[in-house]
């Protein structure tokens, strides 16, 4: 089966073609347009220019994607929430035409659950096949972490997840953009926050690492961002000492991945999963990855990471888990279809 995936739920656009045979899966192409040039001007995604961009972008990236006539494609699925409305719009209607004028199956993808599933990809990419025997065996935990969620999640089977626990507050993702606001980096914050931490040390300041005391998979990442701005301003004489700026930046991180690495290894020792996920933007964190493959295998259980490419937004996550949806559930009437800003894993 050839899927067409599109994804347009914040400031990247996406397309790809991945093909499955029940035993393999494979990526034949995955293009990516971020838009991260644009919205630095305004220090975040102002969704309306992102929905301008994703509609300049879609057309020339589909048509150097797919032929004309879709011949070759067997289904379309798409982002259809969470996200931004006006940019998940974009490629809810694209994906609803091209489904109406090819008469194919229109598969809806939660963004959420196609994350989880950038750890089907596998390191060799675009070209690369994936053994289906090579993937994360069930039951899974999957961490996520992007810009707006945080939660712990059992996948039971493909489509069955539980929610374990989420944040009560910020999302991770958004902790380190709001930090990387704070210490003057651009935007995307995320990035430049683990770029500048590789340089401090993490243990200059004792930040707080909310809800460890909890034994539950609920996270709370604003405490940490305000004690954070508390310390900046305490030294505010300091804020142009670059060895101060990556001992906070370091300290945070150290802080925020301390909490995500002990709470999912505290849900693993209670749900005995056959294996770790990590899911979503701040997947690509250095620290994080490193911390979590260490904790894992000290108990055994085999950690997936996604491929940096494949950590931050694009349309092979959407295709592969569109893959795994189109065996089981019907296709969606291209009509129906609306995008969900609050779209959610369960
Ligand atoms: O999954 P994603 O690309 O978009 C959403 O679905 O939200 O995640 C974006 C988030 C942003 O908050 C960004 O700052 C964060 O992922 N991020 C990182 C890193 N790279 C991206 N956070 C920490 N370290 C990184 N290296
Ligand atoms: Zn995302």
């Amino acid at each position: 089966m050839r899927i067409l995936a599109i994804e347009t739920s914040c400031d990247e656009t996406a397309v790809a073609v991945v093909v499955g045979d029940g035993a393999t899966i494979s990526i034949e192409s995955s293009l990516v347009r971020s838009q991260i040039d644009i919205h630095q001007a305004y220090g975040g995604v102002v969704p309306e220019v992102a929905a301008r961009e994703h509609l300049e972008m879609i057309m020339p990236m589909l048509m150097r994607t797919a032929r004309h006539d879709g011949e070759g494609i067997d289904a379309i699925a798409v982002t259809y929430g969470p996200g931004l409305a006006p940019a998940l719009r974009v490629g809810v209607e694209a994906a609803k035409t091209l489904a109406w004028a090819w008469k194919k199956p229109l598969i809806p993808v939660c963004h959420l659950e196609g994350h989880i599933y950038a750890s089907w990809i596998g390191g060799s990419g675009v070209g690369g096949r994936v053994s289906v025997a090579g993937v994360p065996q069930f039951p899974v935990l999957a961490l996520i972490v992007s810009g707006g969620h945080t939660e712990l999640v059992l996948m039971r089977d493909h489509g069955v997840f539980e929610r374990l626990g989420e944040t009560l507050d910020d999302a991770a993702g958004e902790a380190f953009d709001k930090v990387a606001k704070m210490l003057g980096l651009p935007y995307p914050g995320g990035p430049a926050v683990d770029r500048l931490a590789e340089k401090g040390n993490p243990h200059a300041f004792a930040f707080p690492r909310a809800m460890l005391d909890r034994d539950d998979c609920m996270f709370s990442f604003a405490g940490v961002k305000t004690s954070v701005l508390y310390e900046l301003r305490r030294q505010e004489e300091k804020l142009n000492d670059d060895a101060f700026r990556a001992d906070i930046a370091a300290s945070f991180q150290e802080a925020v991945v301390d909490v995500l690495v002990q709470k999912t290894m505290r849900a693993a020792g209670k749900h005995q999963p056959a294996s770790i996920v990590l899911a979503g933007g701040v997947a690509a964190n250095v620290t994080l990855r490193n911390r979590l493959r260490d904790a894992a295998a000290n108990i055994g259980i085999p950690v997936f990471l996604p491929d940096f490419k494949y950590s931050l937004d694009n349309a092979a996550m959407i295709g592969v888990a569109g893959y795994f949806r189109a065996q089981r559930d019907a296709a969606v009437d291209p009509l129906a279809l609306v995008a969900n800003p609050n779209a959610d894993i369960v």
